[in-house]
């Protein structure tokens, strides 16, 4: 199928500062568990990008010192010549698919809990983390504010010499630019607190540094949260949002807006459950009102006249996602190519983020079991090594992993047998997809599933006899029956979570996608690489071997008491 000739603009190139894009598609930094310290893992996702068509792609936020330490979960960092050698990797195979990399500049303050590095971080204002557990900040004097825009300075040319193209002063998400902006944190009566200006002036001086550093061939893009949704006591967008872009336009080449502070992080990457796509432009509109330069806008953006939405009408120049682009990193190409039926829509589940926030591991998706494997296990999301034998696979069960798994073998050429009591192709995901309310965009892991193997079986004459639910309700009974039928054959049970060894755990986890994700292609990379292995020339720093183990016992100890101490305040 052709191109929707409406959707050319999309691919439009557009220029950002001293950098042309390819096209409008922008995936925005988003952490996945790789950091500085898994070089491989974080050059295979990101680059898998780059080859999935995305014009830019960013690190995740990538610390520019070791005062703004987020150990226990893993940031990439710009602070010393071992980070610039791992993030090269990055850079560099980003680059060889004709992408930009950028890297975003984060200084956290008071959230930043420093596990790792044991330093006090600097603020605005003297306060403690609203986000994490016994964290807080030291008020700077003046001399140490220049040192801390120093510190983005020396980042800054660190990201230059990885080969970055774009490089971020960030202050969404209430990180320091924003803390400074925002009278919530900012309780300065010096320069730097009080009038607008004042708030904004770390900020652009910032800006301004950084920018005289690097050389002029590298793009400095800001990523603002235009509303911190705090009402007048932070940044409101029909206010100090405007009143900022509009200050500072002329120093920064492309705007990444979003939305709301750290504690409120849901509001950004909104859950489909409680937000349709596009949430976002509500407040982002407005930016495009005041910015001469480009302007990117997130928004769980999968739908391409949605997209065209966006840019025609005006919101946005560039579309920015970081979801869409973890359960599709060929989002771009799909679209290009008239691919429609073949984009896997991300399911707004938000368990990749929710994740993160038990301790930053590496990232899993719903939609994409491929995810976070790029480099481990030489997963790609859309090659598949071809099959080993003829045999025919029977997978009983067609729910979330088995229709998964049906789906990978018939990629592989395999012939595939898919077998249900259910009429329909889903599982428990049917009964959670209509039963349940505002989770409807759940069914889209189904649909993705259902289309591609019909359209899988009809393509190829010995492979796949598409879905056959009545048949095996009439065929058998129960499961046990079934082996037997194909004796011989390789068998796949998909009865709940997936697992295929016998291990009938009545579990509901998505792992069960991954559980399969693993034995089907397990051929292809029979034993997973870990980093020490590694990339041409990036190697692991010996001095991360997480060894504060005992600071989060204590944490989880006193965050355990704390409700406890609460229960016991008379109503
Ligand atoms: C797993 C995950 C990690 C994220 N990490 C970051 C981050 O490191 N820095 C940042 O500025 N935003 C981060 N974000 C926010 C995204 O960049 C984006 O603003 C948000 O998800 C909304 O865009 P989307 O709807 O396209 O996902 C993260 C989002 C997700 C889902
Ligand atoms: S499908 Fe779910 S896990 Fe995957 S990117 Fe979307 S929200 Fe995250």
């Amino acid at each position: 199928m052709a191109r929707d000739p409406r959707h050319d603009i999309l691919f439009e190139p557009i220029k950002v500062g001293p950098l042309t894009f390819r096209n409008r598609f922008y995936q925005t930094p988003h952490c996945i568990g790789a950091g500085s310290d898994r070089p491989g893992f974080q050059a295979a996702h990101r680059s898998m990008k780059a080859e999935g068509g995305w014009a830019a792609i960013n690190t995740e936020y990538c610390s520019v010192h070791p005062e703004s330490d987020d150990t226990h979960r893993l940031s990439a960092r710009l602070w010393d010549a071992g980070d610039v050698r791992n993030l090269r990797a990055m850079t560099e195979h980003i680059h060889k698919f004709g992408a930009y990399a950028g890297a975003e500049l984060w200084y956290g303050s008071a959230h930043a809990p420093n596990m790792e590095s044991r330093c006090t971080p600097r603020g605005a204002s003297q306060y403690a983390s609203e986000f994490e557990t016994l964290t807080y900040c030291q008020e700077m004097d003046l001399d140490e504010i220049a040192r801390v825009q120093q510190m983005y300075v020396d980042a800054a040319l660190r990201a230059r010499d990885a080969g970055f193209d774009l490089v971020y002063v960030y202050g969404a998400d209430s990180y320091i630019p924003l803390q400074f902006l925002s009278r919530y944190y900012n309780k300065r009566t010096d320069k730097y607190g009080g009038s607008f200006e004042n708030r904004a002036r770390f900020w652009v001086e910032t800006i301004e540094k950084v920018r005289k550093a690097v050389p002029k061939d590298m793009a400095v893009v800001v990523r603002f949260a235009v509303d911190t949704l705090l009402g007048k006591d932070g940044v409101e967008v029909e206010d100090d949002g405007m009143k900022f872009v509009e200050y500072a336009d002329d120093i920064v080449d492309l705007w990444d807006v979003n939305l709301c502070g750290i504690a409120e992080w849901g509001e950004n990457a909104t859950p489909s459950r409680y937000y349709p796509s596009g949430h976002h432009l509500h407040w982002t509109r407005f930016i495009k009102q005041v910015a001469k330069k480009p302007v990117l806008g997130v928004g769980r953006y999968t739908d391409p006249n949605k997209m065209l939405e966006v840019v025609t009408k005006g919101y946005a120049d560039i579309i920015g996602a970081a979801r869409p682009s973890i359960s599709d990193p060929f989002l771009p190409k799909k679209i290009e190519e008239g691919r429609y039926d073949d984009i896997r829509v991300c399911i707004g589940c938000n368990v990749c983020i929710s994740r993160w926030e038990i301790g930053g591991p590496p990232m899993i998706c719903t939609q994409n079991a491929t995810a976070g494997e790029e480099y481990r296990r030489g997963w790609h999301p859309e090659k598949f090594a071809k099959k080993t034998s003829d045999d025919s696979i029977l997978i009983v069960g067609a729910g979330p992993a088995g229709s998964e798994c049906a789906r990978v073998l018939l990629e592989r050429g395999y012939t595939t047998h898919l077998y249900d009591t259910a009429e329909k192709i889903g599982g428990h995901l049917n009964g959670i997809a209509t039963g349940l309310p505002g989770l409807g965009e759940w069914g889209y892991h189904r649909d993705y599933r259902e289309v591609q193997i019909n359209n899988k079986s009809c393509r190829s004459a010995d492979s796949g006899t598409g879905f056959r639910g009545q048949e095996a309700h009439r065929q058998a009974g129960h499961r046990a029956q079934l082996r037997y039928v194909f004796h011989g054959d390789e068998l796949g049970g998909a009865t709940g979570d997936g697992r295929p060894r016998g291990d009938h755990r009545l579990g509901r986890s998505p792992r069960g996608v991954y559980a399969f994700h693993a034995r089907v292609l397990e051929h292809h990379a029979p034993q997973p690489r870990t980093e020490v292995q590694g990339i041409r020339g990036a190697l692991l720093h010996p001095r991360r071997t997480r060894a504060y183990a005992n600071y989060q016992q204590v944490g989880r100890w006193v965050q355990g008491q704390l409700p406890r101490q609460r229960r016991l305040t008379p109503h």
